[in-house]
């Protein structure tokens, strides 16, 4: 049973980050699971290099799609910084892994959450209102 299950609500209604969305929920899953079932950690760590990687490379493109797109340029600087944040966390929890942290799972599913859930549930989502032609932006 995968971690975080795929659905329409994750939809932002760009084809190109809806499909990367999509990509980084496999592999998030693919690293919990290594995660929870007790893979040897060269694997664990492997899982979440590939995560941090295409994390990266997904949040590069999204930046260059709200640059191209009606997203005001003050909401794109925030959103810049949210990524930035993002990465900082991840890189926070690679060296938590490394120093064998009791408490890393639970941090992990609950930075998986949030970036799961308020990302690309709130942030990216108001992205896509203002990248779908004929959706409008919302009111400010
Ligand atoms: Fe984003």
């Amino acid at each position: 049973m995968p971690y975080v299950l795929w659905s329409e609500m994750f939809e932002i209604g760009v084809p190109d980050i809806d499909a990367q969305h999509r990509q980084l929920l496999d592999i998030i899953n693919h690293f919990h699971g290594a995660l929870k079932s007790g893979e040897s950690p060269n694997h664990v760590f492997a899982t979440l290099n590939a995560l941090i990687r295409y994390t990266q490379a997904h949040f590069a493109g999204e930046e260059a799609i709200m640059e191209q797109s009606s997203y005001p340029a003050e909401k794109v600087e925030q959103h810049k910084k949210i990524h930035e944040q993002l990465v900082t966390d991840i890189f926070n929890l690679q060296e938590q892994l490394a120093g064998n942290s009791k408490s890393i799972v639970h941090d992990i599913e609950t930075f998986l959450n949030g970036w799961l859930i308020q990302h690309i549930l709130l942030v990216d989502k108001r992205l896509g209102a203002y990248c779908v032609p004929g959706r409008g932006a919302p009111a400010a």
